[in-house]
């Protein structure tokens, strides 16, 4: 069978691991697709940067990602940028003209996953993206496809890594929120501006994703409460503690009735005590894992790592092989344009 063609949009931490294990486990993922993958372009922002002696030709690296998007010989464009624009354009374009497409953009799909959508509706495409949310762990599927004939009542989840590691840390140890967060820099786990990460901006995007996908209605990162972690002391990690609490950074969404019995669902992140027996209690250092309730499963838990350039290739890598076999055999992604919307209420002030 002839190659299904890979177009790569980013070659950093996460898309030189894609590049990586492509090239590894060619023999296994030809068998298992049926046809070999092929990458026949990797748009970067700057040619010439050493890349650690990537097992791909030269040649196929380009500045221009548009024009990369835009060539007829793609079938599959695998994005892993990040950010609003340039990447919607890109993507917005692919879909439309019937490419698939994988993404990792967790802010482009809290912040305006309905343009992704309907483009992938109006192209007939397909639109993947398990890496968006808390990296390896195999969530968003499950959601998207093994529940869809259940209803989900809530999802509750530690979704952010640096988060967990420094009230992880504060547990532990004691240590108060500034100390926590120096070790988690050293570590290499908080970023040099961990401000997305300890004031809840990335849970609340994840958050989005996961309410859209959990209860078939958008949710954008705007409609979620969000109060971050910095406020969390030492001495709040003591009382819980007294109490046979932890503290955890949270995001938590629902369905249910609102006060006038209108069926509809509420999005937060925030910092919560919860009781030492319930599962995320247990979950340390920089890991995520997010509880599912639904009508008939009853309780689900998914747990892994949700960050790191290798962890978050095999999901990207798994969703490059479920787009290249729907392209051939004609199977496409359950669309998510059409849902039914359930309304998003308002929780307080963000
Ligand atoms: N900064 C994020 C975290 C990375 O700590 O979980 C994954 O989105």
């Amino acid at each position: 069978k002839p190659a299904v063609r890979v177009a790569l949009l980013g070659c950093g931490t996460v898309g030189s691991e894609v590049v990586r294990l492509l090239h590894e486990q060619s023999a296994d993922l030809t068998a298992r697709i049926g046809a070999p993958l092929e990458i026949v372009g990797i748009a970067v922002r700057r040619l010439g940067r050493a890349r650690g002696g990537l097992p791909v030709d030269s040649g196929l690296f380009t500045t221009d990602a548009l024009g990369l998007v835009k060539r007829d010989d793609v079938d599959v464009v695998v994005e892993v940028v990040g950010g609003i624009e340039p990447a919607r354009s890109w993507l917005v374009e692919a879909l439309r003209t019937g490419k698939s497409v994988v993404t990792a953009n967790k802010a482009l799909l809290a912040e305006d996953g309905a343009a992704l959508h309907d483009a992938a509706a109006d192209g007939n495409a397909d639109l993947y993206y398990e890496a968006s949310v808390a990296g390896a762990i195999p969530l968003l599927r499950p959601l998207r496809e093994s529940l869809h004939g259940d209803r989900v009542t809530k999802v509750t989840g530690i979704v952010n890594g640096t988060t967990n590691f420094i009230l992880s840390s504060m547990d532990a140890t004691g240590a108060g929120f500034s100390e926590a967060l120096e070790e988690a820099t050293e570590l290499g786990y908080a970023e040099a501006d961990p401000t997305a990460d300890v004031e809840g901006f990335d849970a609340a995007a994840k958050a989005a994703i996961l309410a859209s996908l959990a209860f078939h209605t958008r949710v954008t990162a705007a409609d979620v409460f969000r109060e971050g972690m910095t406020g969390v002391t030492a001495g709040d990690m003591a009382s819980a503690k007294e109490m046979g609490c932890t503290i955890k950074l949270l995001c938590i969404a629902e369905r249910g009735p609102d006060e006038a019995g209108v069926d509809s669902v509420s999005v937060r992140v925030h910092p919560a005590m919860i009781p030492r027996s319930h599962p995320l209690a247990g979950v340390g250092d920089a890991f995520n894992a997010v509880f599912v309730e639904a009508e008939a499963a009853g309780q689900l838990m998914f747990y892994g790592r949700g960050a790191g350039g290798t962890p978050t290739a095999s999901a990207v890598l798994g969703d490059i092989v479920a787009a290249a076999r729907n392209r051939l055999t004609g199977f496409r992604a359950p669309s998510e344009s059409n849902y039914a919307h359930l309304p998003v209420r308002p929780i307080g002030a963000a």
